[in-house]
């Protein structure tokens, strides 16, 4: 370990202000002369030097010279960090964030995240700006791809299963990396959807549901945390010390790095909170962004803000010191390279164990949304028809797709022809040219193939260039002339099923009624075509779940199955119109599919849910034994979930809220009983007074998915 202290003391400010400074590595100058930040902002060669850290390279061959050429460089020999966004997965890509979460599997994830560092770890990244926990209610915002789903307990599982994956017991191990929880907070919350808008929410709301995750991934150790653009009731988060002193420091006790986002420390003066850089360096410093990426306001304005006195030089070496202790954690100091090895990446990316467990991240992550029992298709099908843009589309994993590349990528032709190999394979784009634009003359052609098959696989979705940052849409129906060929084809050939690829909940309420069986992917990652050849066969059961509500229209958001009941709750079936209630005129509030559904092509029968006590008192608990039989045909899995509702407190609370969820497998047959454990502190919310307290009274526990339960019954906290 070294003596960060001895070294910080042998520091000059202007060397301790170049750790605070994070740029690309074109403008560390190993490949060519020196590009990009560096040269627009006039860096000499010394001040280069002295940079902290670096994000963007990928390739051992480029951090290896950088790192070697920078130790020798700098005058105090301190090792760059790498940093990177590995969010689900490096080279072997995995299903995206709220696939993986649907999975209702953490030790899935947890596998996918380590295999993730294995691979980045090869190319000497030291970082990952990954967990991304953003809440996600609004399907309009293009990041919903990135997060894991709406819920604010399913966040926190899936976000510290993630941190612990990727930073396993000790980030010096050559195959583990720091990780880095972002968006730092509610960026998931921006107005009407809009990318980096505004966020106005309560504190009370943000307690409740926006920062659990976050909270989760911090008490999980994470090692670095960024903030996020947006402004969260007026403040950007950047600047924001009511987040980042009160919050995320004194409340939660975090000591780790914090890194602004890309340019969102110059921004500020965008935001109108700073006249100037220097202005913006100060506001984001004294809030507590202690590196500043790829904008200059810290290498243009903190020495002389300390020089004049406003900022004091202790508050530059705590730090640095914070920056010194990861990378001395790391071990970079010692070992520099951690690691890094090029030729070990390339035996490592894409072998045939992590293509296994991207395949079956895949399967277990896919959701039966609708089968009126067309799938699985027979094997024995001689002849079969895949229509639509995503027949052959090899783009099926996603906007954050690090080294990840299409032409490693299984489409579902290929995934079939697999698995067939005997069956006449036929394929039709039938968008026309392209599927985002109305052109239909694609649709006769698909008709007359559809005619000809023994059966056929619909591959329609939102291409995946459609979501990501900078992504949000309006319109969240099927992009193009497919929701006509979904039509046709089906009029066409009634042995049609549907698989659907999108990064985000779409409106697919203009294709419900004519399909028979729709299977959801989500972005499936590498290995995506071969899943879908697994499940549309019958290899794999489904038993993914959806992490977010699919709205019947893009009106109804945002849409959070964790609704509050109003005092006007419709009291009439949900399609039907009710004068003076909480509802729309022309559309009802449920739902097409609901957070926590999912179907298998075996069925489970919940027998029984039993509480060993109706009341419980502070210090006691209550103990949930539910008892799922498979009554089908099939070995399948099950996401058991279980909901509570508090039913009167003195602030309104949700009718539903998960609390509790275990995955379970089951052949024909078989029954199996699961136990939850439910304690006061799961009882406990925030407060009209921002108290995180649980109080007396009736409190219900539910059983199955949003809205749609098996059983219910009720327990009194008693205080
Ligand atoms: C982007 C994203 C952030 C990412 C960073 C570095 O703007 O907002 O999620 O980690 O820049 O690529």
């Amino acid at each position: 370990m070294k003596d960060i202290h001895a070294l910080l003391a042998q520091m000059t400010l202007e060397e301790k202000v170049g750790q605070l400074i994070q740029i690309s590595p074109s403008s560390l100058g190993v490949f060519a002369e020196i590009t990009g930040p560096a040269q627009e902002w006039g860096m000499t060669l010394e001040e280069i030097s002295r940079v902290g850290s670096c994000l963007g390279a990928t390739q051992a061959k480029h951090t290896i010279p950088l790192q070697r050429k920078h130790i020798e460089d700098d005058r105090n020999h301190i090792p760059l960090l790498f940093m990177y966004d590995v969010i689900h997965g490096f080279r072997t890509l995995y299903p995206i964030g709220p696939a993986m979460a649907g999975s209702f599997d953490p030790a899935l994830l947890y596998e996918c995240a380590e295999m993730a560092a294995r691979e980045a770890a090869t190319a000497g990244i030291h970082v990952t700006f990954s967990p991304m926990v953003d809440l996600a209610r609004d399907p309009r915002w293009g990041r919903v791809m990135e997060t894991c789903g709406e819920d604010p307990y399913l966040a926190s599982v899936m976000g510290a299963v993630q941190v612990k994956a990727f930073q396993g017991e000790d980030i010096s191990a050559h195959d583990h990396l720091a990780s880095c929880v972002k968006h730092f907070a509610a960026y998931g919350g921006a107005e009407a959807g809009r990318d980096y808008n505004p966020v106005e929410v309560s504190e009370r709301t943000l307690r409740q549901f926006y920062l659990p995750a976050y909270k989760a991934c911090v008490d999980a150790g994470v090692r670095v945390l960024m903030p996020s653009f947006n402004d969260l009731n007026g403040v950007p988060s950047t600047a924001n010390t009511f987040l980042m002193k009160q919050i995320l420091e004194q409340e939660w006790g975090y000591c780790g790095v914090t890194v602004s986002d890309w340019g969102a420390i110059a921004e500020l003066c965008k935001q109108g909170v700073a006249e100037d850089l220097k202005e913006a360096a100060y506001k984001a410093f004294t809030a507590g962004c202690q590196i500043e990426m790829m904008t200059p306001a810290y290498y243009r304005h903190l020495v002389e803000l300390v020089r004049e006195g406003s900022i004091p030089e202790s508050a530059i070496d705590e730090a640095v010191l914070r920056i010194l202790k990861l990378k001395d954690d790391l071990g970079l100091f010692e070992d520099p390279f951690h690691g890094a090895d090029e030729a070990k990446g390339e035996a490592m990316f894409l072998c045939p164990e992590h293509r296994a467990l991207a395949r079956r991240a895949a399967n277990e992550t896919a959701v039966l949304l609708k089968n009126d029992g067309v799938l699985p298709f027979s094997k024995d099908v001689k002849k079969i028809a895949l229509i639509g843009p995503f027949a052959e589309e090899q783009k099926i994993f996603g906007t954050w797709n690090a080294r990840g590349k299409a032409e490693d990528t299984v489409s579902v032709r290929e995934g079939i022809e697999r698995k067939l190999p005997g069956a006449e394979i036929l394929c039709a784009y039938g968008c026309g040219n392209h599927y985002t634009d109305t052109d239909t003359s694609g649709i006769a052609e698909a008709v007359e193939l559809a005619k000809q098959a023994d059966a056929v696989l619909l591959c329609i979705g939102e291409p995946q260039s459609y979501t990501g940052e900078g992504k949000s849409r309006t319109d969240i129906t099927l992009p193009g002339p497919q929701a006509e060929l979904v039509k046709a084809v089906t009029a066409a050939n009634p042995n049609t099923a549907i698989v659907h690829f999108s990064g985000r909940p779409l409106v697919l309420t203009n294709i419900y009624d004519s399909s028979r069986a729709i299977l959801h992917m989500w972005m499936a990652g590498t290995e995506g075509g071969n899943a879908v050849a697994d499940l549309v066969f019958g290899d794999v059961n489904p038993s993914g779940k959806l992490s977010m509500t699919f709205p019947r229209a893009v009106g109804q958001c945002p849409l959070n199955y964790n609704y509050t009941n109003t005092g006007r709750p419709k009291t009439v079936p949900d399609e039907e119109f009710q004068n003076y209630v909480s509802s729309y005129l022309d559309c009802g509030n449920r739902p097409l599919f609901y957070f926590g559904e999912g179907l298998s092509y075996t069925t489970f029968t919940y027998e029984s849910m039993t509480l060993d006590t109706h009341e419980m008192t502070e210090d006691g608990c209550v103990t949930v034994t539910v008892r799922v039989k498979n009554t089908g045909e099939r070995a399948g899995k099950e996401a058991v979930q279980l909901y509570l509702r508090d039913m009167v407190a003195s602030a309104v609370r949700p009718v539903q809220e998960l609390v509790a969820f275990e995955k379970i497998e089951l052949a024909p047959g078989e029954s199996k009983e699961v136990t939850f454990r439910i304690t006061e502190p799961q009882l406990r919310f925030w407060n009209a007074q921002n108290q995180f307290v649980s109080e007396a009274g009736e409190f219900r526990l539910m059983v199955g998915y949003a809205d749609h339960f098996h059983f219910a019954d009720s327990f009194r906290l008693i205080k």
